[in-house]
């Protein structure tokens, strides 16, 4: 079964499990927008769009997911934001080098099969001193963790990675500089951060 049938089947019950556990996280990454102006801002693998209530108003958004159930759902939850939605793959964007200004990759960089694809992807797609807010489970350099990666062998299938060590992409995307990286759940397994393109 594929990522993409999964979470075709996950798409009606995604907010009730994942909305409440998720919000203030959400909400504190993307305070990090800035609020003025007319930016465009690609929310890669947007979901069912649990970010749109957060985001500053002004922007042109872009949202792009590989599952149209979701896409769906995100499209219901537009409210009178400027927002385009694509189905697509973040491990090969299907838009020109520097067309963003700001990249929100919430819970999508250690789920697809590809992280370091879906990091360089995201860079790529970035302007120069353009930001990339990333929010997702990441293993620390060394740690064993037993049990998710055991876990890995089936969830990385069906849902998500659960093996994906953040410091090894980054050491891959020489364009990125990290400005800040946030503990912000379960332990600090979840962690928010904030790369600038160089
Ligand atoms: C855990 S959900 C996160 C959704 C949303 N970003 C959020 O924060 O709630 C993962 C999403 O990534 C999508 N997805 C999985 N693999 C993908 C890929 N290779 N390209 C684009 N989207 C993908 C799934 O369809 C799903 O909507």
């Amino acid at each position: 079964m594929s990522l993409q049938h999964t979470y075709t089947l996950f798409a009606p019950v995604y907010d009730a499990l994942i909305e409440r556990a998720s919000r203030p996280a959400r909400a504190r990454s993307l305070a990090r927008l800035p609020a003025e102006g007319v930016l465009e801002i690609l929310l890669a693998g947007i979901g069912t769009g649990l970010d749109l209530p957060f985001l500053p108003p002004s922007h042109r958004y872009t949202g792009l997911d590989l599952t149209a159930a979701m896409l769906r759902r995100a499209a219901a939850r537009r409210n009178g934001l400027d927002l385009a939605l694509a189905q697509g793959d973040c491990c090969a964007l299907p838009f020109p080098g520097a067309r963003f200004d700001h990249v929100v990759a919430h819970l999508i960089v250690a789920v697809t099969p590809q992280p370091l694809a879906t990091l360089r992807e995201a860079a790529r797609v970035l302007k120069p001193g353009g930001s990339l807010l990333v929010l997702d489970k990441f293993l620390r350099p060394g740690q064993a963790a037993p049990l998710r990666r055991t876990l890995n062998l089936l969830s990385r299938h069906v849902a998500t990675r659960m093996d994906v060590v953040f410091e090894d992409l980054l050491a891959e995307t020489p364009e990125l500089t990290l400005e800040s990286d946030e503990p912000v759940l379960a332990g600090g397994w979840f962690r928010s951060l904030k790369l600038v393109k160089s």
